[in-house]
């Protein structure tokens, strides 16, 4: 009798990888959530992603950064914190951080502590009296804030990269509401943000001639093969990604391109040909969805900025002080 070799996961980080994939290749419609594309390869390649022409966003957020991050910069009242959520890498904040005041404290906030660190230690030299204070934590969930953000008069949220965009929108709605509480009342919170646009170029931003974004969402069946003992033949896995208008997102999948059995994590998966896994959404916003959403949980509109072509934004969000959180 055929007997299947249970998977055992060496850590803890794997083996919540492993729950996640049985889970979601479980299911009636398969999916692996996005995170776990950012292994270091998944990481390097979405480095040369944001570097494809097609790609605009991260071109666009940094040049409102460094066209507006004066103004911008007017949200953060001397001597307040700044906490970066989901922070990565420090070249966002750097142009926000030469633009503002005074701080208290930076506060980037961060799951992957080892990067945390040196991304930390590389802003000692250009900010030699910026108090940086990391927080290894994972943002969607409340977390401490160091003393010195707590006694601020003021905190300031930092939400680049449109990271919101990852989230469902009721994710992100439990993730302001999270942030208020972190951030109490009287805080402010700037939110980058993809905005709804034609979908030619939504389609072209997620399908790069060079292949990038490809290489990209098929590593994740690389990385489930070799983290999970995973079986999947990558020559028979395609990369789709497409603006879904109805929803507001762009949505990456790996289709099959036949039918077949794959193992990983100790289970066997049956694929129908055409059959995909959703490996992706990118919500994309308006100034009006996003305020609706954040209004919801608390926050009030506090400004919009966007590139000359109106493709990315820089949204900004304030708390009353009156505000029960
Ligand atoms: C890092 C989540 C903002 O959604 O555009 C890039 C990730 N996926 N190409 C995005 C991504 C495919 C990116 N974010």
């Amino acid at each position: 009798m055929a007997r299947t070799q249970s998977f055992i996961a060496d850590d803890a980080e794997t083996s919540a990888f492993a729950a996640d994939v049985v889970k979601g290749l479980s299911a009636q419609r398969k999916r692996v959530p996005p995170k776990y594309f950012y292994d270091a390869v998944g990481s390097e390649l979405f480095e040369r992603i944001t570097e494809q022409p097609e790609y605009y966003p991260t071109r666009c957020e940094m040049s409102i950064l460094r066209e507006q991050g004066a103004e911008i910069a007017k949200l953060i009242v001397p001597g307040a914190a700044l906490i970066e959520f989901g922070s990565g890498s420090n070249k966002k904040a750097r142009i926000l951080l030469a633009a503002a005041p005074a701080l208290a404290a930076y506060v980037p906030v961060d799951i992957c502590g080892p990067m945390l660190a040196q991304e930390a230690a590389e802003l000692a030299p250009d900010f030699p009296s910026l108090n940086v204070r990391p927080v290894e934590a994972d943002f969607t969930q409340p977390f401490a804030l160091p003393q010195e953000a707590v006694d601020a008069p003021a905190r300031v949220g930092f939400f680049p990269g449109s990271t919101i965009g990852n989230l469902e929108p009721h994710e992100a709605s439990a993730f302001l509401r999270n942030a208020a509480k972190t951030l109490g009342p009287g805080a402010r919170m700037i939110i980058g943000a993809d905005l709804v646009k034609d979908s030619e170029t939504l389609n072209a931003a997620y399908n790069d001639a060079a292949g990038f974004t490809e290489k990209f969402n098929l590593n994740l069946l690389t990385r489930m093969n070799r983290e999970l003992g995973g079986t999947f033949d990558l020559k028979t896995f395609e990369h789709h990604a497409f603006y879904n208008r109805e929803r507001q997102r762009v949505e990456m999948h790996l289709a099959s391109t036949k039918r077949q059995k794959v193992k990983v994590a100790g289970e066997c998966f049956d694929f129908r040909a055409g059959e995909t896994i959703h490996t992706e959404n990118s919500y994309k916003y308006t100034p009006d969805s996003l305020a609706a959403l954040a209004r919801g949980v608390g926050w009030e509109p506090a400004g919009v900025w966007t590139d000359a072509d109106c493709r990315f934004s820089i949204q900004a969000f304030s708390l009353p002080e009156t505000a029960k959180v």
